[in-house]
């Protein structure tokens, strides 16, 4: 069996202090969830939709239920998935009334000819697909709410600032993985920005700058502020920094996080992961919540 390997994220950000902890068990049940897989032998995409979708569920990331609510009161979600065996993906982007957007995404690669399928049309085919709906109700929390009517008063907030410390933002949720095949898979699922316009749509959903996966070099997630990710298709810019470096993710994701702020003024994290199962990790935000596990050590490892 080949070295297989899980590396997660669940927001980069200034995480407060009372927040610290939930973070952590949520990330602790997410790579559970996708490494219980993979130790079985199954694929590093069923890994990554597992990790992602108990971080959808779980209200306290940028994700799923607990997202963020734009300007017009309403959850809009995106997500994206890439199989680096194939270089097949699939990704959904503002969609209302879905409860596990990553796997509607994977549907979207999987059972479509597109890969990228948006608002109402995205929904529609989640309704095709018979891929679970859910009422905007369902996504809400009391904390996004309160987030939400506490914004209206401040109308020069910026989405950039919502990096920042100081700044009670939250962010996106991602995955990587590879599996005893030595395939690699990378998701990303957000809810975008705090109070957003409404079809707005960052990185998270747009293959190369928030997911990339090729096997033959790694794959890619990332987080943080989408304009900046986009400007510099950062999934594939590290993962092209990483074939220049022989197959080094810390290198790759430490050069790429200098391209971010060097070039666009940019604030995230990203995570990465090589084809021989070596992880990198990087932020420029005061914190990002974040997991990993993989053959050579005994227990997953959560930070925040
Ligand atoms: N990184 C998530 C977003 O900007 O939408």
């Amino acid at each position: 069996m080949g070295k297989i390997a899980l590396v997660l994220h669940g927001g980069a950000w200034d995480i407060p202090p009372d927040l610290v902890e939930p973070h952590r068990q949520g990330m602790e049940k997410a790579i559970a969830a996708g490494w219980k897989i993979l130790q079985k032998g199954g694929s590093a995409l069923d890994a990554v939709e597992a990790s992602i979708i108990v971080m959808e569920d779980d209200e306290t990331f940028n994700a799923g239920r607990g997202s963020f609510i734009n300007a017009a009161g309403e959850v809009e979600l995106d997500a994206s998935i890439m199989n680096g065996a194939t270089f097949r993906a699939g990704a959904v982007a503002a969609v209302q009334n879905v409860r596990n957007p990553i796997t509607l995404a994977r549907r979207v690669m999987e059972k479509s000819e597109n890969v990228l399928l948006v608002g109402l049309g995205a929904s529609r085919f989640a309704r095709e697909q018979k891929v679970k709906l859910c009422s905007q109700d369902d996504l809400l929390t009391l904390r996004e709410l309160d987030r939400w009517r506490e914004m209206q008063s401040d109308p020069d907030f910026k989405s950039k600032d919502a990096f920042k410390k100081k700044r009670k933002a939250s962010d996106t949720v991602g995955a990587v993985a590879v599996d005893k095949k030595g395939n690699i898979a990378s998701g990303t699922s957000t809810g975008g920005t705090p109070n957003k316009h409404p079809g707005r749509v960052g990185d998270s959903p747009l293959i190369g700058a928030g997911t990339y996966a090729d096997n033959s070099i790694g794959g890619v997630s990332t987080s943080g502020w989408g304009e900046a990710m986009i400007r510099v298709v950062m999934a594939k810019t590290v993962v092209d920094l990483m074939e220049r470096h022989g197959g080094d993710p810390a290198k790759a994701v430490q050069e790429g996080l200098k391209i971010l702020v060097r070039k666009v003024d940019g604030y995230g994290g990203v995570i990465a992961l090589n084809a021989s199962g070596e992880v990198g990790i990087a932020f420029n935000t005061p914190r990002m919540a974040r997991a990993y596990m993989h053959t050579g050590i005994a227990e997953p490892v959560a930070l925040v």
